[in-house]
């Protein structure tokens, strides 16, 4: 594996076209837009990294892309790796690794979920503040390479403090609805059924999706700031009656996008 991670980070250095970033930003479903405030893009497909697989998923795309956004490099990932799609733990969170070989020191993740919280609307953009692993598996289960990490890591502190405190300052000078939150982490691909939603909620979740924890385990593991942000594309308990789809989770990301925009845009300038 450290192999591997030398081989794509050496590639990736090769390719680059200016300095390397020290931000990392994987895009998530229906946030792909997000690309668009991200200059001087250069985009290097999955398809020609050595190492990397291909993205399946509709509304994926499949590339990374080194650029500029508020005046700061960054990399960012169009389309992200699922363990619904069948992948191994080991390369859903391989990219985050290459990231920390690379470099980045903070990595900023958002996702589309459904919303268990009585206060959130379709819509909302809320902030992760924790998460519950609800994976079969952990990405770290297996040898552990000390250069990349603890055997045993912290989770004290997943999502970092200071970035959620930057949030909501940015937030409230603009204006902007934004929520707090729990993040469960399942492995879909079903969406929930009403008790499972409900379940999800008595446990502490505010918000479930099918993404996100195994990469934050590996950037923490490696000792990497995270923030990460959920749009809240459906809500889902004993009361609601919708049925959640991809189309819908999409249109409802997209809505969401301008305050997802303002906020990472002014965070990445100012963090
Ligand atoms: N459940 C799981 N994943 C999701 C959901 C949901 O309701 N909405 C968007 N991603």
């Amino acid at each position: 594996m450290l192999e591997k991670i030398k081989q794509t980070a050496d590639f990736l250095r090769a390719q680059a076209k200016g300095e390397m970033p020290k931000l990392a930003i994987i895009l998530g479903t229906g946030l792909g837009n997000l690309v668009e405030h991200i200059e001087d893009k250069q985009y290097i497909p999955y398809s020609e990294i050595p190492n990397f697989p291909v993205s399946t998923v509709q509304g994926h795309s499949g590339n990374l892309i080194f650029g500029t956004m508020g005046g700061k490099r960054v990399i960012a990932m169009q389309g992200r790796f699922h363990y619904y799609e069948g992948y191994d733990m080991k390369t859903v969170t391989f990219p985050v690794r290459v990231f920390k070989e690379l470099g980045v020191e903070t990595l900023f993740v958002s996702n589309a979920a459904g919303g268990m919280n009585k206060e959130f609307v379709v819509g909302d953009v809320m902030v992760i503040t924790d998460h519950i692993n609800l994976f079969p598996e952990n990405p770290l289960r297996g040898k552990n390479y000390e250069e990349l990490g603890p055997r045993f890591p912290a989770m004290t502190e997943p999502y970092d403090k200071k970035l959620v405190a930057l949030a909501d300052s940015i937030a409230a000078e603009k204006g902007l609805r934004l929520m707090h939150g729990v993040y469960v982490g399942t492995t879909g691909p079903t969406f929930e059924t009403p008790a499972e939603y409900e379940y999800f909620r008595v446990i502490g979740g505010d918000a479930v999706g099918m993404s996100t924890v195994p990469e934050v385990i590996v950037a923490r593991h490696a000792d990497m700031r995270v923030f990460g942000i959920s749009v809240i594309t459906d809500l889902g308990g004993k009361d609601i009656t919708e049925v959640p789809s991809h189309e819908e989770v999409q249109k409802a990301a997209i809505k969401a996008q301008p305050t997802v925009e303002a906020i990472v845009k002014s965070m990445v300038e100012r963090c």
